[in-house]
């Protein structure tokens, strides 16, 4: 009988040159104890190399509200939080912001939100129109949810992405973590932002409360079926205001395992460290940049807002301004022999 380290020899093997693994192939990569999981890394890591290259995207994350009308269990920001102050940027400072990530050598920018009702469809149409006129930056979005309509409305405006995370596959957790979302909705919205042309983006955290082996790889095979563009994977990072505070949440080795396996799932996707990866582990971007990853998205809001923008407890660059941050994510990413891209990085598919 194959021991279990040749089970994972094996499979890695054959995920360097085919990315369809069974359900019960990914289960054992995920349960693979963590002296073995090195393998699975340097697998993503190749695959990375020989499907989207050396090039790493750089997108410039502006927060442009912290107000939230929903209440996700796991969120710093959700609507019932009443210990945070909110903040909400006017059209000319996002304008600005957008200007000066484009003046830092930034081809692409995230304008990211809370769902807050006074950015409708047609103000954020608005914003896009004129960032548009004013620069050459590939435009994304991550404000939530919204109707085929709105987003047509967004999309007619020049928004060239959307992000929207399933956060899980499974539908019974959905519905404990989401007061007033649904999962079916959710997925709707998915098929509503690839309906009109949209370069698509969704995935998950890694250990949420009630996250079994199971359901972590039902959401890598979710992230393959829905055939994305981008697939966004960080840890679950509890926050003391909420009520999974003292929830253990994901672990460094886990979130890394994700990534990786979504690289081996998704081919040429453009899949990024994330932030939440960076707070968990003051090398975590780099680690995941060498399990898979191939974009970072360093924040570019004004310094002031960054901390009533905390979705979770202890997130990096707080106290850094969007010139440093620039530096220093070039400089991270240059030291482990890759490339800042030029490009807009657009969907490889
Ligand atoms: N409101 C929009 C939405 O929910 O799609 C976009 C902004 S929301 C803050 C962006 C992502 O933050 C969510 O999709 C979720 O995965 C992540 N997030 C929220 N709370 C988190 C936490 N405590 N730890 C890690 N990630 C978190
Ligand atoms: Fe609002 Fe998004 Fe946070 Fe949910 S995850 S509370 S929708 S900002
Ligand atoms: Fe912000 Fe390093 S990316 S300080």
């Amino acid at each position: 009988m194959e021991s279990n380290i040749q089970k994972v020899h094996s499979i890695c093997e054959k995920a360097l040159n085919d990315g369809n693994l069974s359900k019960e192939e990914i289960l054992v990569l995920l349960n693979c104890p963590e002296e073995y999981t090195d393998i699975i890394f340097q697998t993503a890591d190749k695959v990375r190399k020989k499907e989207v290259g050396e090039e790493v995207h750089l997108r410039g994350l502006i927060e442009f509200s912290n107000f939230c009308k929903k209440n996700c269990e796991y969120c710093g920001i959700r609507g019932k939080n009443k210990s945070i102050n909110r903040y909400r940027l006017t059209k000319e400072e996002i304008l600005e912001t957008a200007i000066k990530a484009e003046s830092l050598g930034y081809r692409s920018i995230v304008m990211q939100s809370g769902e807050d009702p006074f950015f409708t469809a047609e103000v954020l149409a608005d914003i896009i129109t004129s960032i548009k006129m004013k620069t050459d930056l590939a435009i994304t979005i991550s404000a939530g949810e919204f109707t085929y309509n709105e987003y047509k409305i967004i999309k007619d405006a020049g928004a060239d992405r959307y992000l929207l995370r399933f956060e899980t596959s499974s539908e019974e957790l959905y519905k404990k973590l989401h007061p007033d979302s649904d999962f079916h909705h959710r997925m709707e919205c998915l098929d509503n932002l690839e309906k009109l042309g949209y370069q698509v983006g969704s995935g998950f955290m890694v250990g949420l409360p009630g996250e079994t082996p199971e359901i972590l790889a039902d959401n890598l095979l979710l992230l393959q079926k829905l055939d994305l563009d981008m697939a966004g994977i960080g840890p679950f990072l509890p926050n003391s205001d909420t009520i999974l505070a003292g929830a253990s949440g994901g672990t460094l080795n886990n979130s890394l395992k994700a990534v990786a396996l979504a690289r081996i799932l998704l081919r040429n996707a453009h899949i990024p460290a994330t932030t939440a990866m960076g707070t968990l582990d003051p090398k975590g971007r780099e680690k995941a940049l060498q399990s898979g990853a191939n974009v970072v998205m360093p924040n570019v809001t004004a310094q002031e807002y960054r901390e009533m923008y905390q979705l979770y407890p202890d997130k990096i660059c707080l106290n850094d301004d969007p010139a440093h941050c620039r530096g220093c994510i070039t400089r991270k990413i240059e030291g482990l022999g890759r490339v800042v891209s030029k490009e807009h990085g657009h969907t490889l598919k």
